[in-house]
Protein backbone atom coordinates (compact mmCIF):
# COMPACT_ATOMS: atom_id res chain seq x y z
CA UNK A 1 0.00 0.00 0.00
CA UNK A 2 1.68 3.41 -0.91
CA UNK A 3 1.86 6.35 1.64
CA UNK A 4 -1.07 8.56 0.62
CA UNK A 5 -3.24 5.24 0.15
CA UNK A 6 -2.73 4.51 3.80
CA UNK A 7 -3.24 8.08 4.89
CA UNK A 8 -6.64 7.84 3.31
CA UNK A 9 -7.73 4.69 4.61
CA UNK A 10 -6.25 6.13 8.37
CA UNK A 11 -8.25 8.90 7.82
CA UNK A 12 -11.30 6.94 7.31
CA UNK A 13 -10.75 4.80 10.06
CA UNK A 14 -10.02 8.06 12.29
CA UNK A 15 -13.46 9.83 11.17
CA UNK A 16 -15.71 6.41 11.74
CA UNK A 17 -14.11 6.33 15.12
CA UNK A 18 -14.14 9.42 16.76
CA UNK A 19 -18.37 9.22 16.13
CA UNK A 20 -18.39 5.73 15.84
CA UNK A 21 -19.71 5.07 19.66
CA UNK A 22 -23.01 7.50 19.64
CA UNK A 23 -23.38 6.71 15.73
CA UNK A 24 -23.57 2.77 16.80
CA UNK A 25 -25.48 3.27 19.82
CA UNK A 26 -27.87 5.29 18.13
CA UNK A 27 -28.02 2.96 15.67
CA UNK A 28 -28.32 0.30 17.84
CA UNK A 29 -31.60 1.74 19.51
CA UNK A 30 -32.71 2.34 16.00
CA UNK A 31 -32.22 -1.49 15.07
CA UNK A 32 -34.31 -2.17 18.74
CA UNK A 33 -37.28 -0.03 17.40
CA UNK A 34 -37.59 -1.89 14.14
CA UNK A 35 -37.44 -5.65 16.05
CA UNK A 36 -40.17 -4.26 18.58
CA UNK A 37 -41.96 -2.74 15.90
CA UNK A 38 -42.25 -6.36 13.50
CA UNK A 39 -43.40 -7.65 16.56
CA UNK A 40 -45.58 -5.23 17.78
CA UNK A 41 -47.08 -5.52 13.92
CA UNK A 42 -48.05 -9.07 14.42
CA UNK A 43 -51.53 -8.50 15.84
CA UNK A 44 -53.97 -5.84 14.88
CA UNK A 45 -54.29 -4.92 19.00
CA UNK A 46 -50.47 -4.07 18.87
CA UNK A 47 -50.10 -2.89 15.66
CA UNK A 48 -50.49 1.25 15.63
CA UNK A 49 -48.19 0.84 18.74
CA UNK A 50 -45.78 -1.11 16.01
CA UNK A 51 -45.78 1.86 13.43
CA UNK A 52 -45.40 3.89 15.64
CA UNK A 53 -42.05 2.34 16.78
CA UNK A 54 -41.01 1.88 13.25
CA UNK A 55 -41.42 5.56 12.73
CA UNK A 56 -39.45 6.60 16.07
CA UNK A 57 -36.61 4.44 14.50
CA UNK A 58 -36.54 5.51 11.13
CA UNK A 59 -36.46 8.81 12.51
CA UNK A 60 -33.83 8.54 14.66
CA UNK A 61 -31.62 6.52 12.06
CA UNK A 62 -32.33 10.07 9.52
CA UNK A 63 -31.15 12.32 11.85
CA UNK A 64 -28.06 10.43 13.52
CA UNK A 65 -27.00 9.60 9.70
CA UNK A 66 -27.28 13.19 8.14
CA UNK A 67 -25.88 14.89 11.23
CA UNK A 68 -22.56 12.04 10.94
CA UNK A 69 -22.27 12.26 7.38
CA UNK A 70 -20.91 14.76 5.02
CA UNK A 71 -21.44 13.47 1.57
CA UNK A 72 -23.83 16.01 0.57
CA UNK A 73 -25.21 19.04 2.36
CA UNK A 74 -27.65 19.09 4.03
CA UNK A 75 -30.09 21.85 2.30
CA UNK A 76 -29.88 19.60 -1.03
CA UNK A 77 -31.00 16.55 1.62
CA UNK A 78 -33.66 18.60 2.82
CA UNK A 79 -34.83 19.27 -0.55
CA UNK A 80 -34.78 15.36 -2.16
CA UNK A 81 -36.50 14.74 1.55
CA UNK A 82 -39.55 17.30 1.04
CA UNK A 83 -39.70 15.92 -2.66
CA UNK A 84 -39.88 12.51 -2.18
CA UNK A 85 -41.73 12.68 1.27
CA UNK A 86 -44.70 15.22 -0.30
CA UNK A 87 -45.05 12.55 -3.45
CA UNK A 88 -45.05 9.60 -0.78
CA UNK A 89 -47.73 11.62 1.66
CA UNK A 90 -50.06 12.73 -1.41
CA UNK A 91 -49.90 8.76 -3.04
CA UNK A 92 -50.21 6.98 0.34
CA UNK A 93 -53.33 9.41 1.58
CA UNK A 94 -55.31 9.31 -2.27
CA UNK A 95 -54.48 5.63 -2.67
CA UNK A 96 -57.61 2.97 -2.65
CA UNK A 97 -57.15 0.40 -0.51
CA UNK A 98 -58.19 -2.32 -2.92
CA UNK A 99 -54.78 -0.47 -5.45
CA UNK A 100 -52.29 -1.02 -2.09
CA UNK A 101 -50.46 -4.29 -3.44
CA UNK A 102 -49.29 -2.03 -6.75
CA UNK A 103 -48.68 0.97 -4.39
CA UNK A 104 -46.43 -1.54 -2.49
CA UNK A 105 -44.89 -2.71 -5.25
CA UNK A 106 -44.05 0.67 -6.69
CA UNK A 107 -42.38 1.59 -3.77
CA UNK A 108 -40.24 -1.22 -4.06
CA UNK A 109 -38.89 -0.91 -7.24
CA UNK A 110 -37.96 2.46 -5.52
CA UNK A 111 -35.85 0.92 -3.25
CA UNK A 112 -34.35 -1.22 -5.90
CA UNK A 113 -33.56 1.90 -7.96
CA UNK A 114 -31.93 3.33 -5.24
CA UNK A 115 -29.93 0.56 -4.17
CA UNK A 116 -28.73 0.65 -8.22
CA UNK A 117 -27.96 4.26 -7.73
CA UNK A 118 -26.38 4.24 -4.42
CA UNK A 119 -23.88 1.50 -6.08
CA UNK A 120 -23.08 3.66 -9.30
CA UNK A 121 -22.61 6.49 -7.42
CA UNK A 122 -20.34 4.28 -4.89
CA UNK A 123 -18.50 2.79 -8.29
CA UNK A 124 -17.86 5.93 -10.01
CA UNK A 125 -16.39 7.74 -6.86
CA UNK A 126 -14.59 5.21 -4.63
CA UNK A 127 -13.06 7.43 -2.62
CA UNK A 128 -15.87 9.69 -1.24
CA UNK A 129 -16.92 6.40 -0.46
CA UNK A 130 -13.89 5.92 1.25
CA UNK A 131 -14.18 2.43 -0.34
CA UNK A 132 -11.04 2.42 -2.40
CA UNK A 133 -7.21 3.82 -1.69
CA UNK A 134 -6.13 6.50 -3.23
CA UNK A 135 -5.23 4.93 -6.17
CA UNK A 136 -8.38 4.40 -6.86
CA UNK A 137 -8.40 0.41 -6.75
CA UNK A 138 -11.52 -0.21 -4.99
CA UNK A 139 -11.10 -2.83 -1.72
CA UNK A 140 -12.43 -6.57 -2.70
CA UNK A 141 -14.83 -6.69 0.18
CA UNK A 142 -16.65 -3.79 -1.65
CA UNK A 143 -16.63 -5.24 -4.83
CA UNK A 144 -18.35 -8.08 -3.51
CA UNK A 145 -20.82 -5.70 -1.93
CA UNK A 146 -21.75 -2.98 -4.85
CA UNK A 147 -21.38 -6.21 -7.29
CA UNK A 148 -24.30 -8.13 -5.26
CA UNK A 149 -26.07 -4.82 -4.16
CA UNK A 150 -26.76 -3.55 -7.66
CA UNK A 151 -27.81 -7.19 -8.81
CA UNK A 152 -30.33 -7.56 -6.44
CA UNK A 153 -31.33 -4.03 -6.77
CA UNK A 154 -31.40 -4.19 -10.61
CA UNK A 155 -33.59 -7.52 -10.20
CA UNK A 156 -35.97 -5.92 -7.61
CA UNK A 157 -35.97 -2.82 -9.59
CA UNK A 158 -37.63 -4.00 -12.62
CA UNK A 159 -39.11 -7.17 -11.33
CA UNK A 160 -41.56 -4.76 -9.10
CA UNK A 161 -42.28 -2.64 -12.37
CA UNK A 162 -43.46 -5.56 -14.12
CA UNK A 163 -45.59 -6.46 -10.66
CA UNK A 164 -46.99 -2.99 -10.63
CA UNK A 165 -47.73 -3.19 -14.43
CA UNK A 166 -49.76 -6.86 -13.84
CA UNK A 167 -51.41 -5.88 -10.65
CA UNK A 168 -52.47 -2.45 -11.73
CA UNK A 169 -53.85 -3.78 -14.84
CA UNK A 170 -51.55 -2.28 -17.05
CA UNK A 171 -50.31 -5.70 -17.91
CA UNK A 172 -52.01 -8.92 -18.42
CA UNK A 173 -52.02 -10.88 -15.55
CA UNK A 174 -51.69 -14.25 -17.00
CA UNK A 175 -48.20 -15.94 -17.65
CA UNK A 176 -46.17 -14.78 -19.88
CA UNK A 177 -44.27 -18.03 -21.17
CA UNK A 178 -41.12 -17.50 -23.23
CA UNK A 179 -39.45 -20.78 -24.79
CA UNK A 180 -36.35 -21.93 -22.99
CA UNK A 181 -37.45 -19.40 -20.47
CA UNK A 182 -35.87 -22.15 -17.81
CA UNK A 183 -32.57 -22.55 -19.71
CA UNK A 184 -32.50 -18.62 -20.31
CA UNK A 185 -32.87 -17.56 -16.63
CA UNK A 186 -30.25 -19.99 -15.74
CA UNK A 187 -27.84 -19.01 -18.19
CA UNK A 188 -28.66 -15.00 -17.19
CA UNK A 189 -28.41 -15.61 -13.62
CA UNK A 190 -24.84 -17.75 -13.95
CA UNK A 191 -23.65 -15.07 -15.99
CA UNK A 192 -24.46 -12.46 -13.05
CA UNK A 193 -22.73 -14.35 -10.67
CA UNK A 194 -19.67 -14.58 -12.79
CA UNK A 195 -19.27 -11.30 -13.43
CA UNK A 196 -19.84 -10.31 -10.01
CA UNK A 197 -16.88 -12.87 -9.43
CA UNK A 198 -15.16 -11.61 -12.60
CA UNK A 199 -15.35 -7.71 -10.94
CA UNK A 200 -13.19 -8.94 -8.25
CA UNK A 201 -10.24 -9.26 -10.58
CA UNK A 202 -11.00 -6.34 -13.31
CA UNK A 203 -13.05 -3.09 -12.06
CA UNK A 204 -13.95 -1.99 -15.51
CA UNK A 205 -16.85 -0.11 -15.90
CA UNK A 206 -18.07 -2.73 -18.50
CA UNK A 207 -18.33 -5.43 -15.97
CA UNK A 208 -20.06 -3.65 -13.48
CA UNK A 209 -22.43 -2.10 -15.89
CA UNK A 210 -22.72 -5.47 -17.36
CA UNK A 211 -23.76 -6.68 -14.26
CA UNK A 212 -26.55 -3.81 -13.72
CA UNK A 213 -27.96 -4.66 -17.27
CA UNK A 214 -28.46 -8.42 -17.03
CA UNK A 215 -29.77 -8.01 -13.38
CA UNK A 216 -32.45 -5.28 -15.04
CA UNK A 217 -33.45 -8.28 -17.56
CA UNK A 218 -33.53 -11.27 -14.97
CA UNK A 219 -36.43 -9.16 -12.74
CA UNK A 220 -38.79 -8.85 -16.23
CA UNK A 221 -37.76 -12.24 -16.86
CA UNK A 222 -38.40 -13.61 -13.69
CA UNK A 223 -41.67 -11.83 -12.87
CA UNK A 224 -43.29 -12.16 -16.82
CA UNK A 225 -44.35 -15.69 -16.22
CA UNK A 226 -45.79 -15.46 -12.74
CA UNK A 227 -49.54 -14.97 -13.33
CA UNK A 228 -51.70 -13.29 -11.27
CA UNK A 229 -52.76 -15.74 -8.24
CA UNK A 230 -49.30 -15.82 -7.34
CA UNK A 231 -48.42 -11.79 -7.34
CA UNK A 232 -49.46 -11.62 -3.07
CA UNK A 233 -46.21 -13.73 -2.74
CA UNK A 234 -43.92 -12.19 -6.00
CA UNK A 235 -44.53 -8.05 -4.36
CA UNK A 236 -43.63 -10.02 -0.87
CA UNK A 237 -40.55 -11.97 -2.29
CA UNK A 238 -39.91 -8.69 -4.29
CA UNK A 239 -40.02 -6.92 -0.44
CA UNK A 240 -37.52 -9.20 0.88
CA UNK A 241 -35.01 -8.61 -1.98
CA UNK A 242 -35.66 -4.37 -1.90
CA UNK A 243 -34.52 -5.30 2.38
CA UNK A 244 -31.34 -7.25 1.11
CA UNK A 245 -30.48 -4.87 -1.28
CA UNK A 246 -30.63 -1.97 0.98
CA UNK A 247 -28.46 -4.66 3.40
CA UNK A 248 -25.46 -5.20 0.63
CA UNK A 249 -25.67 -1.02 -0.21
CA UNK A 250 -25.56 -0.59 4.09
CA UNK A 251 -22.30 -2.42 4.08
CA UNK A 252 -20.86 -0.66 0.80
CA UNK A 253 -21.29 2.93 2.87
CA UNK A 254 -20.20 1.56 6.40
CA UNK A 255 -23.64 2.18 7.76
CA UNK A 256 -25.14 -0.12 10.13
CA UNK A 257 -28.76 0.73 10.56
CA UNK A 258 -28.77 0.64 6.64
CA UNK A 259 -27.53 -2.74 7.42
CA UNK A 260 -29.83 -4.43 10.52
CA UNK A 261 -32.76 -2.52 8.43
CA UNK A 262 -31.96 -4.21 5.32
CA UNK A 263 -31.48 -7.30 6.79
CA UNK A 264 -34.91 -6.94 8.94
CA UNK A 265 -36.79 -6.35 5.49
CA UNK A 266 -35.45 -9.19 3.95
CA UNK A 267 -35.72 -12.07 6.05
CA UNK A 268 -39.42 -10.78 7.36
CA UNK A 269 -40.26 -10.54 3.52
CA UNK A 270 -38.64 -14.25 3.05
CA UNK A 271 -41.26 -15.42 6.25
CA UNK A 272 -44.03 -13.26 4.71
CA UNK A 273 -43.60 -15.29 1.19
CA UNK A 274 -42.99 -18.55 2.82
CA UNK A 275 -45.98 -18.13 4.90
CA UNK A 276 -48.32 -17.41 1.95
CA UNK A 277 -47.06 -20.33 0.20
CA UNK A 278 -48.49 -22.24 2.58
CA UNK A 279 -51.73 -20.32 2.70
CA UNK A 280 -52.41 -20.82 -0.95
CA UNK A 281 -50.67 -24.23 -0.84
CA UNK A 282 -48.14 -23.68 -3.51
CA UNK A 283 -44.26 -24.65 -2.91
CA UNK A 284 -41.83 -21.64 -3.43
CA UNK A 285 -40.06 -22.81 -6.23
CA UNK A 286 -43.18 -23.50 -7.91
CA UNK A 287 -43.65 -19.54 -7.52
CA UNK A 288 -40.39 -18.40 -8.31
CA UNK A 289 -40.96 -20.80 -11.55
CA UNK A 290 -44.35 -19.34 -12.72
CA UNK A 291 -46.95 -20.42 -15.25
CA UNK A 292 -49.68 -20.56 -12.45
CA UNK A 293 -52.72 -19.42 -13.57
CA UNK A 294 -52.05 -20.27 -17.52
CA UNK A 295 -55.20 -21.91 -17.84
CA UNK A 296 -58.13 -20.00 -17.07
CA UNK A 297 -61.45 -20.80 -16.15
CA UNK A 298 -64.74 -19.19 -17.62
CA UNK A 299 -63.56 -15.88 -17.12
CA UNK A 300 -60.35 -16.77 -19.48
CA UNK A 301 -63.13 -17.77 -22.35
CA UNK A 302 -64.06 -21.35 -21.34
CA UNK A 303 -67.37 -22.49 -21.46
CA UNK A 304 -69.61 -21.81 -18.69
CA UNK A 305 -72.36 -24.27 -17.80
CA UNK A 306 -75.80 -22.84 -17.00
CA UNK A 307 -76.84 -24.07 -13.85
CA UNK A 308 -79.88 -23.41 -11.48
CA UNK A 309 -79.45 -21.09 -8.56
CA UNK A 310 -81.68 -19.36 -6.15
CA UNK A 311 -82.02 -15.45 -5.78
CA UNK A 312 -82.87 -14.21 -2.04
CA UNK A 313 -83.99 -10.39 -1.01
CA UNK A 314 -82.32 -8.14 1.82
CA UNK A 315 -85.60 -8.92 3.88
CA UNK A 316 -85.21 -13.09 3.50
CA UNK A 317 -81.66 -12.32 4.97
CA UNK A 318 -82.49 -10.35 7.46
CA UNK A 319 -84.85 -13.00 8.62
CA UNK A 320 -82.44 -15.38 7.82
CA UNK A 321 -79.85 -14.16 10.16
CA UNK A 322 -81.81 -13.04 12.53
CA UNK A 323 -83.35 -16.37 13.59
CA UNK A 324 -80.16 -18.10 13.76
CA UNK A 325 -78.25 -18.77 16.73
CA UNK A 326 -74.77 -18.42 14.93
CA UNK A 327 -73.53 -15.97 11.80
CA UNK A 328 -69.92 -16.62 10.31
CA UNK A 329 -69.02 -13.03 8.37
CA UNK A 330 -66.81 -14.04 5.39
CA UNK A 331 -65.35 -11.16 4.05
CA UNK A 332 -62.90 -10.56 0.33
CA UNK A 333 -61.83 -8.54 -1.97
CA UNK A 334 -65.44 -7.38 -3.02
CA UNK A 335 -66.42 -5.84 0.52
CA UNK A 336 -63.27 -3.79 0.26
CA UNK A 337 -64.08 -2.47 -3.29
CA UNK A 338 -67.72 -1.32 -1.83
CA UNK A 339 -66.24 0.03 1.65
CA UNK A 340 -69.21 -1.99 2.97
CA UNK A 341 -66.83 -3.00 6.91
CA UNK A 342 -68.94 0.01 8.53
CA UNK A 343 -72.33 -1.33 7.07
CA UNK A 344 -71.12 -4.34 8.06
CA UNK A 345 -70.56 -3.79 11.13
CA UNK A 346 -73.78 -1.92 11.90
CA UNK A 347 -75.35 -5.44 10.85
CA UNK A 348 -73.41 -7.21 12.97
CA UNK A 349 -74.41 -5.08 16.15
CA UNK A 350 -78.48 -5.51 15.46
CA UNK A 351 -77.66 -8.91 15.15
CA UNK A 352 -75.60 -9.43 18.49
CA UNK A 353 -78.86 -6.88 19.96
CA UNK A 354 -81.37 -9.67 18.75
CA UNK A 355 -78.87 -12.26 20.69
CA UNK A 356 -77.58 -13.96 17.32
CA UNK A 357 -73.37 -15.07 17.97
CA UNK A 358 -71.42 -12.96 15.18
CA UNK A 359 -67.48 -14.51 14.10
CA UNK A 360 -65.57 -13.49 11.19
CA UNK A 361 -63.38 -15.73 9.61
CA UNK A 362 -60.60 -14.47 7.39
CA UNK A 363 -58.64 -16.61 5.15
CA UNK A 364 -54.83 -15.58 4.84
CA UNK A 365 -54.79 -14.32 1.11
CA UNK A 366 -58.99 -12.72 1.06
CA UNK A 367 -58.52 -9.01 -0.66
CA UNK A 368 -55.53 -8.22 -2.35
CA UNK A 369 -53.07 -7.48 0.55
CA UNK A 370 -51.72 -9.69 3.44
CA UNK A 371 -54.17 -8.70 6.30
CA UNK A 372 -56.47 -6.68 3.64
CA UNK A 373 -59.32 -7.47 6.15
CA UNK A 374 -58.21 -7.41 9.30
CA UNK A 375 -57.29 -4.05 8.48
CA UNK A 376 -60.63 -3.02 7.44
CA UNK A 377 -62.77 -4.58 10.30
CA UNK A 378 -60.43 -2.42 12.66
CA UNK A 379 -61.08 0.47 10.72
CA UNK A 380 -64.94 -0.17 11.26
CA UNK A 381 -64.07 -0.87 14.98
CA UNK A 382 -64.93 -4.87 14.58
CA UNK A 383 -63.66 -6.13 18.14
CA UNK A 384 -60.72 -8.32 17.44
CA UNK A 385 -61.95 -11.30 19.26
CA UNK A 386 -64.97 -11.75 16.78
CA UNK A 387 -62.53 -12.36 14.43
CA UNK A 388 -60.89 -15.91 13.70
CA UNK A 389 -58.36 -17.39 11.19
CA UNK A 390 -58.92 -19.91 8.76
CA UNK A 391 -57.73 -22.47 10.86
CA UNK A 392 -59.09 -21.36 13.78
CA UNK A 393 -62.51 -20.96 12.84
CA UNK A 394 -63.20 -23.93 9.54
CA UNK A 395 -64.20 -26.72 11.52
CA UNK A 396 -67.24 -24.22 13.07
CA UNK A 397 -68.88 -23.65 9.81
CA UNK A 398 -70.84 -27.30 10.23
CA UNK A 399 -72.69 -26.15 13.39
CA UNK A 400 -73.38 -22.84 12.03
CA UNK A 401 -76.21 -21.37 11.36
CA UNK A 402 -75.84 -18.85 8.18
CA UNK A 403 -72.50 -18.47 6.56
CA UNK A 404 -72.82 -14.55 5.06
CA UNK A 405 -70.34 -14.23 2.25
CA UNK A 406 -69.67 -10.89 1.47
CA UNK A 407 -67.53 -10.24 -1.82
CA UNK A 408 -65.15 -13.13 -1.08
CA UNK A 409 -65.22 -15.90 -3.93
CA UNK A 410 -61.94 -17.88 -4.24
CA UNK A 411 -61.17 -18.31 -0.70
CA UNK A 412 -64.53 -19.91 -0.74
CA UNK A 413 -64.26 -21.97 -3.39
CA UNK A 414 -64.48 -26.11 -2.84
CA UNK A 415 -62.57 -26.87 -6.43
CA UNK A 416 -59.57 -26.02 -4.20
CA UNK A 417 -60.91 -28.99 -2.40
CA UNK A 418 -61.73 -31.69 -5.37
CA UNK A 419 -60.81 -30.18 -8.70
CA UNK A 420 -57.37 -30.86 -9.82
CA UNK A 421 -57.69 -28.84 -12.91
CA UNK A 422 -58.42 -25.51 -11.07
CA UNK A 423 -55.90 -22.73 -11.01
CA UNK A 424 -57.08 -22.93 -7.24
CA UNK A 425 -56.57 -26.90 -6.14
CA UNK A 426 -54.71 -27.29 -3.05
CA UNK A 427 -55.29 -23.80 -1.56
CA UNK A 428 -56.79 -24.18 2.29
CA UNK A 429 -60.03 -22.20 2.01
CA UNK A 430 -63.07 -21.55 4.02
CA UNK A 431 -65.70 -24.65 4.75
CA UNK A 432 -69.29 -21.95 3.75
CA UNK A 433 -70.69 -24.74 2.14
CA UNK A 434 -71.12 -26.95 5.12
CA UNK A 435 -73.40 -23.90 7.07
CA UNK A 436 -76.79 -24.67 6.75
CA UNK A 437 -77.43 -21.53 4.94
CA UNK A 438 -74.73 -19.67 2.83
CA UNK A 439 -76.13 -16.22 1.91
CA UNK A 440 -73.81 -14.97 -1.29
CA UNK A 441 -73.31 -11.52 -1.81
CA UNK A 442 -71.78 -10.25 -4.93
CA UNK A 443 -72.80 -8.42 -7.72
CA UNK A 444 -73.43 -11.12 -10.93
CA UNK A 445 -73.39 -14.12 -11.51
CA UNK A 446 -71.16 -13.48 -14.24
CA UNK A 447 -68.62 -11.99 -12.33
CA UNK A 448 -65.65 -13.83 -10.89
CA UNK A 449 -62.64 -13.98 -8.40
CA UNK A 450 -59.36 -13.08 -9.02
CA UNK A 451 -58.00 -17.12 -10.21
CA UNK A 452 -61.09 -16.40 -12.40
CA UNK A 453 -62.45 -19.03 -11.81
CA UNK A 454 -66.37 -20.58 -10.91
CA UNK A 455 -67.58 -21.25 -7.70
CA UNK A 456 -69.92 -24.17 -7.30
CA UNK A 457 -70.88 -23.11 -3.89
CA UNK A 458 -73.29 -20.43 -5.64
CA UNK A 459 -75.66 -23.39 -7.04
CA UNK A 460 -76.09 -25.72 -3.94
CA UNK A 461 -79.32 -26.71 -2.12
CA UNK A 462 -78.58 -24.27 0.69
CA UNK A 463 -77.07 -21.38 -1.09
CA UNK A 464 -78.76 -17.72 -1.42
CA UNK A 465 -77.37 -15.53 -3.94
CA UNK A 466 -77.76 -11.72 -2.62
CA UNK A 467 -76.69 -9.98 -5.95
CA UNK A 468 -76.17 -6.39 -5.20
CA UNK A 469 -73.43 -3.72 -4.54
CA UNK A 470 -71.78 -5.08 -0.63
CA UNK A 471 -72.15 -1.97 0.76
CA UNK A 472 -76.01 -1.70 -0.62
CA UNK A 473 -77.48 -4.75 -0.03
CA UNK A 474 -75.83 -4.91 3.75
CA UNK A 475 -77.75 -1.60 4.39
CA UNK A 476 -80.72 -2.55 3.31
CA UNK A 477 -80.29 -5.94 5.64
CA UNK A 478 -79.74 -3.49 8.35
CA UNK A 479 -82.79 -1.36 6.95
CA UNK A 480 -85.00 -4.95 7.27
CA UNK A 481 -83.29 -5.92 10.53
CA UNK A 482 -84.62 -2.65 12.01
CA UNK A 483 -87.95 -2.92 10.65
P1 LIG B 1 -62.10 -12.79 -5.14
O1 LIG B 1 -61.99 -14.24 -5.33
O2 LIG B 1 -61.28 -11.89 -5.98
O3 LIG B 1 -63.65 -12.44 -5.36
C1 LIG B 1 -64.13 -11.14 -5.22
C2 LIG B 1 -65.64 -11.21 -5.36
O4 LIG B 1 -66.16 -9.95 -4.99
C3 LIG B 1 -66.11 -11.53 -6.75
O5 LIG B 1 -66.94 -12.63 -6.67
C4 LIG B 1 -66.89 -10.28 -7.19
O6 LIG B 1 -68.04 -10.71 -7.91
C5 LIG B 1 -67.24 -9.64 -5.86
N1 LIG B 1 -67.34 -8.19 -5.89
C6 LIG B 1 -66.51 -7.30 -6.49
N2 LIG B 1 -66.92 -6.06 -6.27
C7 LIG B 1 -68.03 -6.14 -5.52
C8 LIG B 1 -68.93 -5.18 -4.96
N3 LIG B 1 -68.77 -3.87 -5.15
N4 LIG B 1 -69.95 -5.63 -4.24
C9 LIG B 1 -70.16 -6.95 -4.04
N5 LIG B 1 -69.35 -7.90 -4.53
C10 LIG B 1 -68.29 -7.50 -5.26
O7 LIG B 1 -61.85 -12.36 -3.64
P2 LIG B 1 -61.38 -13.21 -2.39
O8 LIG B 1 -62.32 -14.34 -2.14
O9 LIG B 1 -61.16 -12.20 -1.32
O10 LIG B 1 -60.04 -13.89 -2.84
C11 LIG B 1 -58.84 -13.20 -2.95
C12 LIG B 1 -58.15 -13.61 -4.24
O11 LIG B 1 -57.20 -12.61 -4.57
C13 LIG B 1 -57.41 -14.93 -4.11
O12 LIG B 1 -57.42 -15.61 -5.34
C14 LIG B 1 -55.98 -14.46 -3.79
O13 LIG B 1 -54.99 -15.41 -4.14
C15 LIG B 1 -55.89 -13.23 -4.65
N6 LIG B 1 -54.94 -12.21 -4.18
C16 LIG B 1 -54.75 -12.06 -2.84
C17 LIG B 1 -53.87 -11.11 -2.39
C18 LIG B 1 -53.67 -11.03 -0.91
S1 LIG B 1 -52.20 -11.04 -0.30
N7 LIG B 1 -54.70 -11.02 -0.11
C19 LIG B 1 -53.21 -10.26 -3.30
C20 LIG B 1 -53.45 -10.42 -4.69
C21 LIG B 1 -54.33 -11.42 -5.10
P3 LIG B 1 -68.91 -9.69 -8.82
O14 LIG B 1 -67.96 -9.14 -9.81
O15 LIG B 1 -69.98 -10.52 -9.38
O16 LIG B 1 -69.43 -8.65 -7.88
Amino acid sequence: MNEAAAASVAAVAEHGAGASAWVALAYLIAGICFILALRGLSSPESSRRGNRLGMIGMGLAIVTTLLTHEIASLPEIAIAVAIGGGIGFVTARRIAMTAMPQLVAAFHSLVGLAAVLVAAAAYLNPLAFGIAGADGIIHQVSRVEMGLGVAIGAITFSGSVIAFLKLNGNMSGKPIMLPGRHVINLGTLAAILGLVAYFLTDQSPWVFFLVTALSFVIGFLLIIPIGGADMPVVVSMLNSYSGWAAAAMGFTLHNSAMIITGALVGSSGAILSYIMCRAMNRSFISVIAGGFGAEAGPAGGGEKIERPWKRGSAEDAAFLMSQAEQVIIVPGYGMAVAQAQHALREMADLLKAEGVRVKYAIHPVAGRMPGHMNVLLAEANVPYDEVFELEDINSEFAQTDVAFVIGANDVTNPAAKTDKSSPIYGMPVLDVEKAKTVLFVKRSMGGVGYAGVDNDVFYRDNTMMLLADAKKMVEDIVKALGH
